[in-house]
């Protein structure tokens, strides 16, 4: 599942615009729990909540082939799932925990090699709060 869209989702699909650090009301997220918040200090990022209803913010590009991951979803296991290929990001710190997937992209070998690739570059993670009902970056930290 992803935000519609005749191309690869590797454009943005118009980002909520942050106020501040307030990045959204968590009521504005779909059933894909995720979606790309467009902030002053750190550009476009993948904001949402895991299903424990755990908030997160990381970086928005994929590592593979640079699909945005705020129009991809959450998992029911709480992994940012890009919604190209599928690979699979733990949203506490970055790290890919599944390569991409399908016929071409999950060759177990490419797959393996694109997985240790986005373990030596994560994405940026924002340590984030919900407050007021909305999901905020904490102040003094990034
Ligand atoms: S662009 Fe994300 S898995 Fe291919």
């Amino acid at each position: 599942m992803q935000t519609p869209g005749a191309l690869p989702p590797i454009l943005h699909d118009h980002p909520l615009q942050a106020a501040g650090r307030r990045l959204l009301d968590v009521d504005q997220l779909d059933e894909r729990r995720v979606t790309e918040v467009t902030t002053t200090e750190h550009g476009v990022l993948a904001v949402g909540v895991t299903p424990d209803g755990t908030p997160f913010a990381t970086g928005n590009l994929c590592r593979h082939q640079f699909a945005k991951l705020g129009r991809g979803r959450v998992t029911d296991d709480g992994c940012l799932e890009c919604p190209w290929h599928r690979a699979a990001y733990d949203v506490t710190d970055g790290t890919m925990t599944a390569g991409p997937k399908g016929r071409i992209f999950g060759f177990k070998p490419y797959s393996w090699a694109i997985k240790a690739f986005g373990n030596v570059a994560p994405l940026r993670t924002f340590p984030v709060e919900v407050r007021d009902g909305a999901i905020w970056l904490v102040e003094g930290l990034d």
